[in-house]
């Protein structure tokens, strides 16, 4: 375990919801995946067989700024695919670009439906909680600070918004709808990385790995949004039916699936997606000098926008919904009125509005207003309201 203590991991791990620890050398032994354990390399070990080597010739040969022109009439998932794009690239999206045989497209309808449903806890979760829990996840914050995309943040940000914007769209997985394409767009991008990051001496001289990326990599992220946002509706309470619980699952199985995740290494259940990321997030969560400058830059980005509070009720409600111990990591200053008013108010406001309890708290309009206010924030995809193309990379973040 990198710079936890066992202790810690579990004390962490309880305030996160995500609780059991398992002996890290058996991290991936069973991923309770679709096929059970596979005879073949741990998801570690795993990249992206398809992607890669295409992405790496589309790199060397210097075709990547032509694919960004070509692919940014590529929008709905049933659009041909563009002109323009070299054979090979255009081979590769041919065989990648559906869904695999086994989504299921009643549960993703149900998933959408879902979203639009939920979606003002989903974008605050995912916002406030996954997005600063990725600057504690120390290769994913390594990796985004030393890409290109790290040297701007507004603009990364907007695009990470992007693919949950579009997931969260009603038809996302539908032939008008966006989700596989965006899907596909952002599997070309990490493979691009994969090829880029290994040559920046700044990344190689604090990553603990050769590639980045790996399919374990995106697993743990994984865990960041999807399971730690299943975990914290329900100890919420928000009411979160079973078939509900189901479909949210076999969104995001699918999501990471059209990232390039083998299907067998794709936990099956939540209980073993919870018990996954117990042995594989919760103890290597710790701070590093890229993820405090990412977590700073990102939430004064989000305290430049009116979200109707200040930034001390920022901080205070990025150490509720992420804990103490990594609100202290990231030097979040202090403001313990608005703590008390965080810890208060917002269990209050969830049972006023989910109609569990008559009493309307006097905090009520003030957290209204910060929910919708982060919701716009999703749906007009950043504060600039037009979407922001996601573009591959040519090279890296300069220092
Ligand atoms: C790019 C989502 C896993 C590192 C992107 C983009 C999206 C995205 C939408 C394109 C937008 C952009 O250019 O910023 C996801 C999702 C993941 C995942 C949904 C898993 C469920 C990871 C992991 C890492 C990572 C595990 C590293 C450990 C990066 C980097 C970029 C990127 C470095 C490129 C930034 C640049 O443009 O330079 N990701 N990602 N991602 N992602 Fe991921």
């Amino acid at each position: 375990m990198e710079n936890l203590s066992r202790r810690k991991a579990l004390s962490l791990g309880v305030a996160l919801g995500l609780v059991g620890v398992a002996h890290p050398v058996q991290a991936w032994a069973s991923t309770g995946s679709a096929t059970g354990a596979s005879a073949g390399p741990g998801p570690e070990w795993i990249w992206d067989d398809a992607a890669d080597p295409v992405m790496a010739s589309m790199l060397k040969s210097g075709h990547v700024p032509a694919i960004n022109t070509a692919w940014a009439s590529w929008v709905n998932n049933n659009d041909p695919l563009p002109s323009g794009l070299p054979t090979e690239f255009a081979a590769y999206l041919r065989q990648v670009n559906q869904l695999p045989s086994w989504a299921d497209p009643a549960k993703l309808a149900r998933a959408a439906d879902f979203n639009r449903r939920r979606d003002t806890y989903l974008f605050m979760l995912y916002g406030l909680g996954s997005g600063i829990m990725s600057t504690v996840i120390p290769r994913e914050a390594k990796s985004v600070y030393w890409s290109a995309g790290g040297a701007d943040m507004q603009d990364r940000a907007a695009k990470t918004f992007t693919f949950g914007y579009d997931l969260s769209q009603l038809g996302a997985f539908e032939p008008t709808g966006q989700f596989v394409v965006t899907a596909n767009k952002t599997r070309v991008v990490h493979a691009a990385v994969r090829h880029l990051l290994p040559q920046s001496p700044h990344w190689r001289a604090v990553a603990d790995e050769t590639i980045p990326i790996s399919a374990a990599d995106i697993l743990v992220t994984f865990h960041s949004l999807g399971t730690y946002v299943h975990r914290k509706l329900l100890d919420w309470k928000i009411p979160f039916p079973a078939a509900d619980q189901e479909a949210f699952l076999h969104s995001w199985q699918v999501a990471i699936a059209l990232l390039g995740v083998p299907h067998e290494h794709i936990p099956r259940t939540w209980a073993e997606a919870q018990a996954q990321s117990a042995r594989v997030l919760t103890p290597i969560l710790s701070p590093s000098t890229e993820g405090i400058a990412l977590a700073e830059e990102l939430l004064g980005l989000t305290a430049q926008i009116d979200l109707g509070v200040t930034r001390g009720f920022l901080n205070e409600f990025v150490r509720y919904v992420l804990s103490d111990e990594v609100g202290d990591w990231l030097g979040l200053k202090r403001d313990y009125a608005a703590a008390a008013l965080v810890r208060t108010g917002w269990p209050a406001f969830i049972l006023f509005r989910e109609g569990l309890s008559p009493i309307m708290p006097g905090t009520f309009y003030m957290f209204d207003q910060f929910v919708r206010a982060l919701a716009m924030l999703f749906l007009n995809k950043g504060s600039s309201g037009t979407t922001t193309p996601i573009t591959i990379p040519t090279g890296n973040r300069a220092g």
